[in-house]
């Protein structure tokens, strides 16, 4: 369903992804993890054309999107519901307005009523509903993320792409969004690209963890293969230790 070739991304002189190559299998949650500034971000970008790759191709379903104008993107991006890493909601927008954006975006002719009974659909289906009517600031942590979500589930997308969704929220709540992504899973049969540091989280959620490492993609494999890894560097990572292969800072 989502298949990066060979992609390689500089910022000035920066390499940050070199050669890599990824598959994501239709119906799959693949969990992308490394460290903070290691690139995971760079990645997503690139699967939803915000970036363009130095070299390399990216396919959606098959097809090619590497140099879609933004005009041809939106077809693709119809399909994909991005769940930005900190929400990103707008302060001075309503819980409603802030979960159709995207939905109005894409579709500019949408009716009103339709609008308004999508936007209601995606907030029951984070456990929301009812709270259209709330501006952000009202919202707790966890509550914003889940709005978050419900922006990228209000297009009914195949795709979710998830930067960080646990990041900054205490346990308890990190642990009803990974829940929420694995119900949703279920539910919808999406598609599904967790972006993590949170080992936790990824064992949770995943089928298959990725791990991302010096712009390259070094071990692949369920939870369990990757807990019983023989690669130090993965092993250091999800252990959280100090000492190790990995020795540079990155931010
Ligand atoms: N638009 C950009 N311009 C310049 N540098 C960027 C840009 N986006 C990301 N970077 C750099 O690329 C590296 C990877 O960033 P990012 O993907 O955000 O990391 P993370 O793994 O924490 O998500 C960082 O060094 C960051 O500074
Ligand atoms: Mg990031």
């Amino acid at each position: 369903m989502i298949e990066l070739k060979n992609i390689s991304k500089s910022f000035n002189s920066h390499k940050v992804l070199d050669d890599l190559t990824l598959t994501i299998e239709k119906g799959q949650t693949k969990v992308i993890i490394g460290r903070s500034g290691c690139g995971k971000s760079v990645l997503l970008k690139h699967i939803v054309g915000l970036l363009k790759p130095d070299s390399g191709r990216v396919f959606i379903d098959g097809q090619e999107i590497t140099n879609l104008k933004e005009k041809e993107l939106d077809k693709f991006r119809m399909k994909i519901g991005m769940v930005f890493q900190g929400g990103a909601l707008f302060d001075s927008m309503t819980v409603a307005e802030n979960v159709g954006f995207g939905l109005i975006e894409h579709s500019r002719q949408i009716a009103r009523k339709e609008l308004l009974e999508r936007t209601e659909e995606a907030l029951c289906m984070v456990n929301l509903c009812g709270i259209q009517n709330l501006m952000p600031a009202e919202l707790s942590g966890g509550m914003k993320k889940r709005v978050a979500l419900a922006r990228a589930l209000c297009i009914r997308p195949e795709i979710i792409l998830y930067d960080e969704p646990t990041t900054g929220v205490d346990p308890i709540t990190a642990d009803s969004i990974n829940e929420l992504i694995k119900s949703l899973h279920d539910k919808l049969k999406v598609t599904s690209i967790v972006v993590t540091h949170d080992m936790k989280s990824a064992y949770r959620v995943a089928d298959t963890i990725a791990m991302l490492y010096q712009g390259k993609i070094i071990a692949e494999g369920s939870s369990e293969e990757i807990q019983n890894t023989s690669h130090p560097v993965v092993h250091q990572f999800i252990n959280g230790l100090a000492t190790g292969p990995i020795t540079e800072t990155l931010d």
